[in-house]
């Protein structure tokens, strides 16, 4: 698997991201799923790029099924690589993430960088946990993961 180089990259610049993501996402609990429809801040994306963003988003929803299943089966290296080529920082290039950052804000788009940075540090974790055998830390880890996708949720939609 060659998810040492952007992992590198990735843990160095965000943990702060990643950690206010984290509490961002714990400021909506309790309030109804999905925050306030109407505080939602909408963007506007191109036609063609909004289609392939939506079908992106898919396929984040698909891939973070692959790993439940994959960590439910102790398949970690599977996992990882589910996580860094379909969510982390490899992914990037696949998703076209520059020609789609241009039209977001600056908050969005660092929720955007946050979730590619945090889905690449958990393939780390569940990398780790093939050693331990211990799935905790791999589950908080996606699950740290998954609070940048309701975040980003939260406040923004798309035109
Ligand atoms: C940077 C912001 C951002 C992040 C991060 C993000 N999303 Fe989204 N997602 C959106 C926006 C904006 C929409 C459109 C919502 C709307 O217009 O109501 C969307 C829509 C979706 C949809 C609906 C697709 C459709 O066909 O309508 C799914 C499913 C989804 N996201 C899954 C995810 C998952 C899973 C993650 C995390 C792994 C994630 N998203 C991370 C911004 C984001």
């Amino acid at each position: 698997m060659k998810i040492t180089l952007p992992l590198a990259l990735g843990l160095a610049m965000t943990t702060a991201v990643w950690a206010a993501t984290d509490l961002h996402a714990g400021h909506h609990a309790g309030s109804p799923p999905g925050g306030a429809p109407a505080a939602r801040k909408p963007v506007s994306f191109p036609p063609t790029l909004k289609a392939e963003t939506l079908a992106n988003m898919r396929d984040h929803l698909l891939a973070i099924q692959e790993i439940t299943a994959h960590l439910a089966d102790k398949q970690f290296d599977a996992a990882a690589e589910v996580a860094e080529t379909r969510l982390g920082l490899s992914s990037l290039q696949r998703h076209g993430a520059h020609e789609v950052a241009q039209y977001m804000p600056e908050g969005m788009r660092q929720l955007g960088h946050g979730m590619h940075q945090a889905a690449s540090r958990f393939a780390v974790v569940a990398q780790e946990a093939g050693a331990t055998g211990d799935v905790g830390p791999a589950l908080r880890a996606l699950s740290q993961m998954q609070s940048s996708c309701v975040s980003c949720h939260a406040a923004y939609r798309l035109k």
